[in-house]
């Protein structure tokens, strides 16, 4: 059951749309998104999921409806502090978004050489971020020559090597085969029992399956469709 008293919303959107061009992709979604929750984004090809994502994630901008961050309007906030903002944010993209012409460890090393890190600490920490995700080896080499599945846990590690508070990931196991997704899957479940806000992407609703609790937000023609509590009274008691 949720603590309405402990309620501590960290992304809030009010009547967002989200049109390309005379297309609206998105329609009306009103969601409070709370600190520490894990959110599974379900629904059909087409439906919106990934935008819906991106306009969480403050990479495409909504064409209708407000945005909330912290309790503070979106659009007040100075197109200077977004940077800022986003760092408390890890995104997986559904396409990756590797740089191609920069090695695995140069990709993800970039978040912590735009937050200032010390070229020590950076080193240490990709490493170690690496060598979660099964990487390590592959350090020095260019994302085009790395299989699907390879890029997919680079775009990982890239995600969470800044400690985001929020991840959002988009079908971080679309290319991934049964065994390396649930590796993927139980990092990013590690990664929100440390106390991190999680929301998955995913067509493949077993995923469900494997979650104790959170939320499933069904996405259909740019409507939230529905939105499930997942509660389920497995291995697992607090
Ligand atoms: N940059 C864009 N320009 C024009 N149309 C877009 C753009 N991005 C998304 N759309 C359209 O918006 C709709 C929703 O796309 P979106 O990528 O959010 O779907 P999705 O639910 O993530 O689908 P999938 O499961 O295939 O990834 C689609 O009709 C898509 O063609
Ligand atoms: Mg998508």
């Amino acid at each position: 059951m949720n603590d309405k008293t402990n309620k501590n919303s960290i992304i809030r959107l009010f009547n967002v749309s989200k049109r390309f061009g005379g297309k609206l992709a998105l329609k009306d979604i009103t969601l409070d998104i709370e600190q520490g929750e894990l959110i599974f984004i379900s629904g059909p090809s087409g439906a919106g999921k990934s935008t819906l994502l991106k306009i969480l994630y403050l990479a495409q901008k909504a064409s209708e409806g407000q945005i909330l961050i912290d309790g503070m309007n979106l659009a007040r906030i100075s197109s200077s502090k977004l940077p800022f903002l986003r760092r408390r944010f890890g995104m997986i993209f559904q396409d990756f978004k590797l740089i191609p012409n920069r090695t695995v460890f140069e990709n993800v090393a970039l978040v912590l050489e735009a937050a200032g890190e010390k070229p020590s600490f950076i080193r240490k920490k990709v490493m170690q971020v690496l060598r979660t995700t099964g990487m390590e080896k592959k350090f020095n080499t260019l994302p085009p020559t790395l299989s699907g599945g390879e890029q997919q846990r680079v775009a990982v590690a890239r995600a969470v090597v800044g400690e985001p508070s929020v991840v959002f990931a988009d079908e971080p196991t679309g290319s991934l085969d049964s065994k390396s997704a649930q590796a993927i899957l139980d990092f990013l479940m590690g990664y929100h029992k440390k106390g991190a806000t999680v929301l998955i992407v995913s067509h493949n609703l077993h995923l469900l399956e494997r979650t104790v609790s959170g939320r499933n937000i069904e996405i259909s023609e740019g409507r939230i469709k529905r939105i499930a509590t997942i509660f389920q009274d497995k291995e697992r008691k607090q």
